[in-house]
């Protein structure tokens, strides 16, 4: 038979299943390919898209990924010092002699029988700013400071040396605390 006027012919014995795979598997021309070739694959994309946006989820519930100084991008400031005080009528004293707190624009973390934690920060050659070191955000203990701003280490908030917030998620102040400094003795009170 000359080959270009064969005419092709079904196979006998060929079965109705075999069929039925290449009709499944191969669109017709003219017809637009299926979105999904079997519930898997639809059970597949489904969970992967709902993964995604559960991992989008946790993120923006930590307050965000630019605010993390862990992230990339971000940028953590050093770590305060760490003192401790005690109690002297009340107050909780520490001799500030030899510490950051000795020269102005110094700054401590200092730990107080009565009052917790507390950032301090020598602002001039008699005065000082105190206040806690618990962040308003989701109460993390504040541990970084650089040129004035402390920082938060989880999400990144910032605050001034008057506890005020220059940088979010925080949006509270920092409670403040009364204090002295008289010679190279540094007193606290509520
Ligand atoms: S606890 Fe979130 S920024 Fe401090």
């Amino acid at each position: 038979m000359d080959p270009q006027t064969a005419t092709l012919l079904p196979v006998e014995g060929a079965s109705a299943d075999a069929a039925r795979v290449d009709d499944a598997d191969t669109p017709l021309l003219g017809t637009q390919a299926p979105l999904f070739h079997s519930r898997r694959d639809f059970c597949v994309t489904a969970c992967q898209a709902l993964s995604l946006a559960a991992v989008a989820a946790t993120i923006q519930a930590c307050g965000g990924g630019g605010g993390n100084p862990n992230e990339s991008g971000g940028n953590p400031l050093p770590l305060l010092s760490s003192l401790n005080a005690t109690v002297v009528n009340g107050a909780a004293t520490l001799t500030v002699a030899g510490t950051a707190l000795a020269s102005t624009n110094g700054a401590a973390m200092v730990s107080t029988p009565n009052f917790g934690q507390v950032l301090v920060v020598r602002t001039d050659a008699a005065s000082v700013s105190v206040m806690t070191a618990t962040c308003t955000h989701q109460q993390c203990t504040i541990t970084g400071f650089e040129n004035g701003v402390f920082q938060c280490p989880c999400h990144g908030s910032r605050f001034n040396t008057t506890g005020g917030v220059v940088r979010g998620p925080a949006t509270a102040s920092l409670r403040r605390f009364n204090a002295t400094i008289t010679g190279d003795t540094l007193s606290i009170t509520a």
